[in-house]
């Protein structure tokens, strides 16, 4: 029997992938609180971030239809979780999926690929800056890939006129990917 192909891939984001990253991730600022920003970058902002971080040889990954890799329904990246040079070998994820494609595993590859990334260029520590203590899907994302909450912010943010909490989990890349 053959065997199934996967529904999607994670590949690298390239610079005209842009256009729909801004979009999936706008559709989460205006109206969830997973990110506490509020206003959406438009698409020369989300072009200086993905440059930013790409000359750094930070990961920054986008999942695809296996049928149409031109297609994103979902990114995720990491950054240095703080500027100091001491923080150099822990890393903060992010990741974002489109809302027609949840609950189907997009977040769960990209994360998976962007962990290995992280582990091949010798990160250390992941942490997961999580908006939203209500935040079940990235909650539940994050413990099933192995993050354990490390802490819990309480009322840092305010959004939709609701007081949100942050959700610290963290996982080590010492011993396994
Ligand atoms: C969080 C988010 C990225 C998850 O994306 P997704 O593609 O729907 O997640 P997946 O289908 O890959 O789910 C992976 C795992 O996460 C957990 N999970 C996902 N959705 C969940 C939910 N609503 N409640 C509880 N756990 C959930 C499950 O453990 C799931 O594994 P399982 O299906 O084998 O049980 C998505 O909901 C999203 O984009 N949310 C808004 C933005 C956001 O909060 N991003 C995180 C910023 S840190």
């Amino acid at each position: 029997m053959a065997e199934k192909r996967p529904a999607f891939i994670v590949r690298p984001c390239f610079e005209q992938d842009l256009d729909q990253v801004q979009l999936i991730y706008a559709h989460h600022v205006m109206t969830g609180t997973g990110t506490f920003e509020t206003d959406p970058p438009d698409l020369a902002e989300m072009t200086n971030r993905w440059s930013r971080l790409v000359s750094k040889n930070a990961p920054f990954l986008v999942a695809s239809p296996t049928r149409d890799v031109t297609r994103i329904v979902g990114f995720a990246y990491a950054q240095q979780f703080r500027d100091r040079e001491a923080y150099a070998h822990t890393f903060e994820d992010s990741v974002y999926v489109a809302p027609a494609q949840m609950g189907q595993g997009v977040a769960k590859a990209l994360l998976i690929h962007l962990l290995q990334q992280l582990k091949d260029d010798g990160v250390r520590e992941v942490v997961a800056v999580i908006g939203d203590g209500e935040n079940k899907a990235s909650i539940g994302l994050h413990a099933a890939l192995g993050f354990r909450q490390v802490g819990l912010l309480q009322r840092v943010g305010v959004k939709f006129g609701r007081a949100l909490d942050v959700v610290l989990m963290q996982r080590s890349l010492a011993d396994r990917a």
